[in-house]
């Protein structure tokens, strides 16, 4: 067992041991991948201040999402193909989060279906909803959710249209996978993963087949995103899904302020300031130089969340002491999934968490939840002066 000390590594192994196609499309941002990159090395521009002579014992990363206690301020973020990460994956991530205490988000382009992660593991878990134009399937779906306890909505809101990223386009990405010479190749080297699918029924979308009508070629995630999603979303349809749903809500894929003051006069119980990890709008600012300016308008009002570009626990940190109050990590947890299955998941948390603990102490801290702004030396031009 190699010795795992940050998320890296567990990066360096879900390469290895997971086909080129499924890394590739974790690993990918749109066009130029400029956001994508910019989502990581924009932390990299926030400093600590460092604190000595302060009593450091009795530390707590515990905190609250939406009410919710949490183990620290950190959910997975919903993650479309998880399952074709490793056999299962949904499930697995599901159970090592919960036993971890942080939220697990099952997205609607999983591959174990909300049925399947409510029974097979025993923690309440978020479910994230694309917006189909099939109005029984939404209905549906809602209905879905609700049965299997789901204890909160991710109305995802920065995708009605798949932003181009070409490694996929040019690995023919589907689930499941095509039997090409690039998959062949993978799975001589790959053959854990292959054996992995080999035991599992679980191999395409399973909140998807079966449940909508009419569907064409699932295996091309563009295509059948343009052929179904719904393009014409728009805030009174918003207002509509919060009212089927009924309970809490969500927002996420929010970059701008008056959106997100949208989103909380419409009731949203948290505001997931994200760009979707840089694989939608190539070109929009990475999400933490974002963040000050919509947590200035609206966290008096609601929670705000941040995701896209958390790889540690210090970039957890860093967020947190910009002025969200909770987090989602995506990329983080599936290098996890993809090199070795619950535990990879279970220890990408550890990671986090011990990165996060540690930086907060030597910032002269002991609570995570009375971190503020005063650990960190921000550049003055950090937001930037945009016209
Ligand atoms: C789906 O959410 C994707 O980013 O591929």
């Amino acid at each position: 067992m190699p010795v795992i000390t940050c998320i890296d590594d567990l990066k360096r192994l879900h390469r290895r041991r997971v086909p080129k196609m499924f890394y590739d499309y974790c690993e990918s941002g749109s066009w130029t991948e400029q956001t994508f990159r910019e989502n990581t090395t924009d932390f990299q521009k926030l400093r600590f201040r460092q604190k000595v002579a302060v009593d450091m014992s009795e530390r707590s990363l515990a905190s609250k999402m939406i009410g919710q206690d949490v183990a620290m301020p950190v959910a997975l973020a919903p993650v479309g193909l998880t399952g074709m990460q490793h056999a299962d994956g949904e499930i697995l991530a599901a159970r090592a989060a919960g036993n971890f205490g942080v939220p697990f988000t099952l997205s609607t382009m999983s591959i174990c279906s909300i049925e399947d992660v409510s029974s097979q593991q025993p923690h309440p878990f978020w479910f994230q909803l694309y917006v189909m134009r099939d109005q029984e399937f939404l209905e549906g779906i809602i209905a879905r959710a609700k049965a299997a306890n789901v204890s909160a909505l991710v109305l995802t809101l920065d995708l009605q249209l798949l932003g181009q990223r070409h490694k996929d386009l040019k690995n023919r990405l589907s689930a499941p996978p095509k039997l090409t010479p690039q998959m062949i190749a993978d799975l001589a080297t790959r053959w854990r993963w292959g054996l992995g699918m080999l035991g599992t029924k679980r191999r395409t979308f399973g909140n998807i087949v079966g449940h909508a009508k009419g569907v064409g070629d699932l295996s091309s995630l563009g295509a059948w995103t343009n052929e179904q999603f719904d393009p014409r979303l728009d805030w009174d349809k918003i207002a509509r899904i919060k009212e089927m749903w009924g309970g809490k809500l969500i927002l996420k894929g929010i970059l701008d302020p008056d959106d997100a003051r949208r989103g909380v006069d419409l009731g949203a119980d948290a505001i997931l300031v994200s760009n979707h990890g840089g694989r939608q709008l190539d070109g929009a600012l990475s999400s933490i130089r974002m963040l000050p300016s919509i947590v200035k308008a609206v966290g008096d009002q609601a929670e705000v969340w941040l995701d896209s570009g958390i790889r540690s626990g210090q970039d957890v940190l860093k967020a947190l002491a910009m002025g969200a109050t909770g987090t989602m990590i995506g990329r983080a947890y599936i290098h996890g999934l993809g090199a070795m299955g619950e535990a990879g998941v279970t220890r990408a948390l550890e990671v986090i968490a011990r990165e996060m603990d540690l930086s907060m102490a030597l910032c002269g801290h002991r609570r995570i939840d009375e971190v503020d702004r005063s650990i960190l030396l921000v550049p003055e031009d950090f937001e930037g002066r945009w016209a």
